[in-house]
């Protein structure tokens, strides 16, 4: 194989992203891609966190479009997509009060916390021998601005909110390709199941 013919590891960033960005998708991309086809993938999402977290307290990591919320519901920055699809970055911004749905994961997610305050509740979920069904959560953890966890499913049902009273900001590293399969949920505990 040429070099021509090599995918560039900053292939499907997204327009406008910062250098830093830039430079945070090139440490994730060498994080995943080190990662045997065996590897478990609690194994894979760890070296991800570590290096993410190198990134967390730098000012100028997010360009100023990739912070704007929606007044309506947490906001999605797809910060870059790995060009064979391995994982994805995306900024999620929050205003005060925003939460996602209680959902979980078909990968593993890798979450830093950049600015405010992030906080999450995981679930327990039982389906009882007479059918019904039943949603608990377990624990919450508030997450300030430097903190990386990750989840690897299953078993990783939660919500996620911002809780605090200023805008806050995460990164997500997910272990898919969100723009050719949407999202990473696998299921929304809100609707029917
Ligand atoms: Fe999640």
């Amino acid at each position: 194989m040429s070099l021509a013919s090599l995918p560039s590891p900053l292939h499907a960033t997204a327009p406008g992203a910062s250098s830093r960005t830039v430079e945070l998708c090139d440490v994730l991309t060498k994080a995943v891609r080190a990662a045997p086809s065996t590897e478990p993938a609690h194994r894979t999402a760890d070296r991800v966190a570590r290096g993410l977290a190198g990134f967390l307290d730098h000012r100028d990591l997010l360009a100023p479009a990739h912070l704007a919320p929606d007044p309506q519901r947490y906001r999605q920055h797809v910060l870059h997509v790995d060009p064979e699809g391995r994982f994805s970055l995306v900024a999620l911004i929050w205003l005060p009060g925003q939460a996602t749905p209680v959902h979980d994961h078909t990968t593993w997610c890798v979450v830093g916390t950049y600015r405010g305050t992030e906080e999450e509740t995981s679930y327990r979920f039982t389906r009882h021998a007479d059918g019904s069904s039943a949603l608990e959560p377990v624990a919450t953890t508030v997450n300030p601005p430097g903190t990386v966890t990750y989840l690897t499913p299953p078993g990783d049902i939660h919500l996620v909110r911002n809780g605090g009273d200023d805008l806050a900001v995460s990164l997500h590293v997910y272990g898919t390709d969100v723009r050719r399969h949407g999202s990473s949920i696998r299921r929304r505990y809100d609707l029917p199941v």
